[in-house]
């Protein structure tokens, strides 16, 4: 595990590896970085107006000037000044930690932009520091549990040093350290968790990982095994969980901060694999479903977050734990089951499991009579028709929530965006024999998921978040390998911390 620290240093007296920073398309050259850097970087310099370097965003040269302690320097091009933000910060860390780790480095220090650094918008310390180290850390991620064999032993980093020249932002700059290396941490958990193949993550794995989990970070965590689910009148969830030999699981985690001010709720679909049931998937693509447990895997990543970081919060995460599978008692087309609210839904698609489980979550949050409940699954594949892989879909009638989920999307980068649930949409998932129909045809499927969870939902404020295209990358970004991308880790906690601070 890379360890991060601040530093107040300067260019010529870091001891590294290998030393980075971002240099402007259009900014003059390195006034940003004291005076020393013209005369240490005659080199970089030379390139810069040979046209070698043009400081184009993500551009990047390395070079070996004598004059530093560390052997190399990177620089990385930050793009036009006046475009540079803390996202274009988390994505070129990530870069200067993928250069450093291609030059056999073990130990990297990046400089933060500073104050009005070649005329870019500048960025607080703290921000700038939580930026840095969560592009590092994840920008570094591999899913290698399962390897053995390897062509190359790859170096690890070992060390990130987040140097700034400027004594008054050491301090906010290790505060946001500290945030920033818990947060992408918990997010990397997260990753892990959606990996694991199905297999190995199963409802009662989870669990027994969990409450492992729970011991080390201190949040509490009781397992419902299948008879109590049973007895809880979860219709839904034990329904699912029929078609499995490996029984269902309700897993609640709960982090309660001494001076909570406030009871909030996140619930997470734990699906393990999903095969469609009775109506099965079909085979390509199929492997992509032991990621159906990636809401689950977010909230179990923002529970430990937020106990490591100590929130004034309750927190309580509900996770309804089962696979999908076409076992012999597996729920049927045609069933029709009884909800843990009393509440009946008839079963058209086995593959519409997700709100099936939601439904008895949803209800069992009540029992701790939350302020807002959040829940996120990977619900619908319309859901990622209409937005793809670059925004989480949100579905709430509560304006409050919407704002601050929507700010805390754009500060963390998870971005969501709003669909309607208008009531005009209901007559799509009526049923004749039961309360509700668990699918809606083809048209508005992520609504109609939404609007089918709505039944469910009991007096608190609520929010549903469909991260089926988020949390699941076909191709890799800068700091989001392909795979389980951790998604919510980074929307909640932020949202907590803004709604708590
Ligand atoms: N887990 C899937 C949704 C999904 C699809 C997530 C693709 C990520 C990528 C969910 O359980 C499902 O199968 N939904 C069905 C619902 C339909 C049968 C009404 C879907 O979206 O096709
Ligand atoms: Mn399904
Ligand atoms: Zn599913």
């Amino acid at each position: 595990m890379t360890r991060v620290k601040a530093e107040r240093s300067s260019l010529r007296h870091i001891r590294a590896d290998a030393v980075a920073l971002v240099v402007f398309q259009d900014a003059p050259l390195f006034r940003h970085t004291q005076g020393e850097l013209d005369e240490i970087l005659g080199s970089a310099a030379a390139a810069l107006h040979r046209g070698i370097f043009s400081g184009k965003f993500k551009e990047s040269l390395v070079l070996y000037p004598a004059s530093l302690k560390a052997r190399f320097l990177i620089l990385v091009g930050g793009g036009p000044a006046a475009e540079f933000t803390v996202e274009r910060l988390r994505r070129l860390s990530a870069v200067a930690t993928k250069t450093a780790s291609s030059l056999q480095a073990r130990s990297l220090a990046i400089l933060e932009p500073g104050q009005n650094s070649g005329g870019a918008p500048s960025i607080d310390p703290e921000t700038a520091g939580m930026a840095i180290s969560e592009g590092v850390l994840l920008g570094a991620y591999r899913y290698e549990n399962y390897i053995t064999v390897r062509e190359k032993e790859l170096v690890r980093l070992e060390q990130l040093t987040i140097v700034t020249p400027g004594a008054g932002r050491l301090r906010p700059l290790q505060a946001g350290i500290r945030a920033g290396t818990v947060i992408g941490r918990a997010t990397i958990l997260a990753r892990d968790l959606g990996n694991a193949p199905g297999n190995e993550l199963f409802p009662e794995s989870l669990a027994r990982r969990v409450r492992s989990l729970g011991r080390k970070q201190g949040f509490r965590v009781t397992v419902l095994d299948e008879r109590r689910i049973r007895a809880l009148g979860m219709g839904g969830l034990t329904a699912v969980g029929g078609g499995s030999h490996r029984g269902p699981r309700l897993i609640v985690m709960q982090y309660r901060h001494r001076a909570s001010t406030e009871r909030i709720v996140l619930v997470g679909k734990g699906v393990t694999f999903d095969s469609g049931g009775i109506s099965i998937k079909p085979s390509a693509g199929m492997a992509e479903m032991k990621m159906d447990m990636a809401g689950a895997a977010a909230v179990i990543g923002t529970l430990s977050a937020v106990a490591q970081l100590g929130l004034p919060v309750h927190l309580v995460g509900i996770i309804p734990a089962t696979e999908n599978m076409p076992g012999g008692s597996a729920l049927r087309p045609g069933d029709i089951l009884t909800h843990m609210n009393g509440k009946t839904s008839e079963i058209d698609n086995t593959d519409a499991e997700g709100r099936l489980i939601l439904a008895d979550a949803l209800a069992y949050a009540s029992r701790f009579s939350p302020t807002v409940v959040i829940d996120l699954a990977t619900l619908t594949g319309a859901c990622v028709v209409a937005l793809g892989h670059h925004a989480t879909g949100m579905f709430t009638t509560d304006e409050g929530l919407l704002n601050d989920l929507r700010e805390a999307g754009e500060r963390s980068f998870e971005r969501v965006w709003p669909f309607p649930m208008f009531e005009e949409y209901e007559p799509l998932i009526k049923s004749s024999v039961a309360d509700v129909k668990n699918t809606g045809g083809r048209w508005a499927g992520a609504i109609t998921a939404a609007l089918f969870l709505k039944r469910f939902v009991g007096d608190y404020r609520w929010a549903h978040l469909d991260i089926a295209g988020t949390a699941m990358m076909e191709e890799a970004g800068d700091y989001l390998p392909a795979g389980a991308s951790g998604v919510g880790v980074r929307l909640l906690v932020e949202f907590l911390r803004r709604r708590l601070a």
